[in-house]
């Protein structure tokens, strides 16, 4: 079976051509950082047009580069939650026309169970149930995958995405945007121990996490420094801060573990490409004795292969779409696509 899959939720335009799931045939992507760039972060309605401007060629590059006619398409599947909410009506608006337009099933897909599925291109025997911890520049969740298109929200941030957190902390450092990637680079060989960041608690809700105090945190010590006329000691000051971010994400991970016996563990979404988080979570999950799952590092971020191996199973599951489907700026992992449709 073969789906074309579109996202479009955020920064990225992508689309994609996956066979069966977990076969990628191509993953077209235009990415828009350089105009974000400019501005420090997303500004969604130039998110919007320039989704526009990109989906239709890249639509007809990602059919040319897997080698396919639109006469091939079985289903078109796409993002419709959560993200920016015009981004993401680009993406819905084009895959209904496309698949009325071929006659084919529309599949929505939730954005985050796409990172998730990201872990089944990269690891071909993997399959649910496990554990997943999923961070990117907008979510920050604890999720158990209980099948394909079955999952449970275990934990989530109360306030920031950790994702977002690396980019404000980048930006006020003037190292560049998204700021995960170079905060990352600058924390190899820093001290981990040599700045003090607070950790979080959140009273009742263990698996519950917070990221607001860390990134104030460290936005005022840079001021601080700043204001004194100090030079920070910027690869241990990355580190100090990845290392706190570890610390919020890790052991929760490791306690959801524990508690769901499952035994695997996998990690999704951009901030997955951490190399302080990735160390973390492999000696924390050799400890245990877990089987960790690490998305490849070109599936971390946003693609549309992801949405299409994800598309196939929510297609094998019947959750169809069709010409009412709406985008959702924020919707629940747990909840299928919202549909009336569905008697
Ligand atoms: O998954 P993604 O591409 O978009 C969302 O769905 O949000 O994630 C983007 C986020 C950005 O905040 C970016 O700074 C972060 O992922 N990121 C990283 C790294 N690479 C990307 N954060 C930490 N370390 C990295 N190596």
């Amino acid at each position: 079976m073969i789906l074309l899959a579109v996202e479009s939720s955020c920064d990225e335009t992508a689309v994609a051509v996956v066979e069966d799931g977990r076969k990628v045939r191509s993953d077209a992507i235009a990415s828009q950082v350089d105009m974000h760039t400019i501005y420090g972060g997303v500004v969604p309605e130039i998110a919007s047009r320039k989704h526009l401007e990109a989906i239709y060629p890249l639509a007809d590059q990602a059919l040319r580069d897997a080698g396919v006619t639109r006469r091939d398409i079985d289903a078109v599947a796409c993002t419709y939650a959560p993200g920016l909410i015009g981004a993401v009506l680009v993406g819905v608006n084009f895959a209904k026309s496309a698949a009325y337009g071929l006659g084919v099933p529309l599949v929505p897909v939730h954005h985050v169970r796409g990172h998730i599925a990201a872990n089944y291109i990269t690891h071909p025997d993997l399959e649910p149930p496990f554990l997943c911890l999923c961070v990117s520049g907008g979510n920050t969740l604890l999720v158990d995958v209980q099948d394909y298109t079955k999952m449970r929200l275990l934990g989530a941030t109360r306030d920031d995405a950790a994702g977002e957190c690396f980019d404000k902390v980048a930006r006020v450092l003037g190292i560049g945007y998204p700021g995960g990637g170079p905060m990352d680079r600058l924390s190899q060989g820093g001290d981990p121990n040599r700045y003090r960041l607070p950790r979080s608690k959140v009273g009742g809700a263990p698996l519950d996490m917070s990221f607001s105090g860390l990134k104030t945190a460290a936005l005022n010590l840079i001021h601080n420094a700043r204001q004194k006329g100090e030079e920070l000691n910027l690869p241990d000051f990355a580190a100090s801060f990845a290392a706190a971010v570890a610390d919020e994400l890790v052991p929760r991970a490791m306690l959801a573990s524990e508690e769901l016996g499952y035994g695997k563990v996998a990690c999704a979404g951009g901030v997955a490409a951490n190399s302080t988080i990735r160390a973390r979570l492999e000696e924390a999950c050799a400890r245990r004795g877990d089987r960790l799952y690490l998305p490849k590092l070109s599936l971390c971020g946003d693609n549309g292969a992801m949405i299409g191996c994800q598309g196939y199973y929510e297609f094998l599951a019947g959750n169809l779409g069709d010409s009412s489907l709406n985008g959702y700026a924020n919707r629940e992992i747990g909840l299928d696509c919202p549909a009336p449709w569905r008697k």
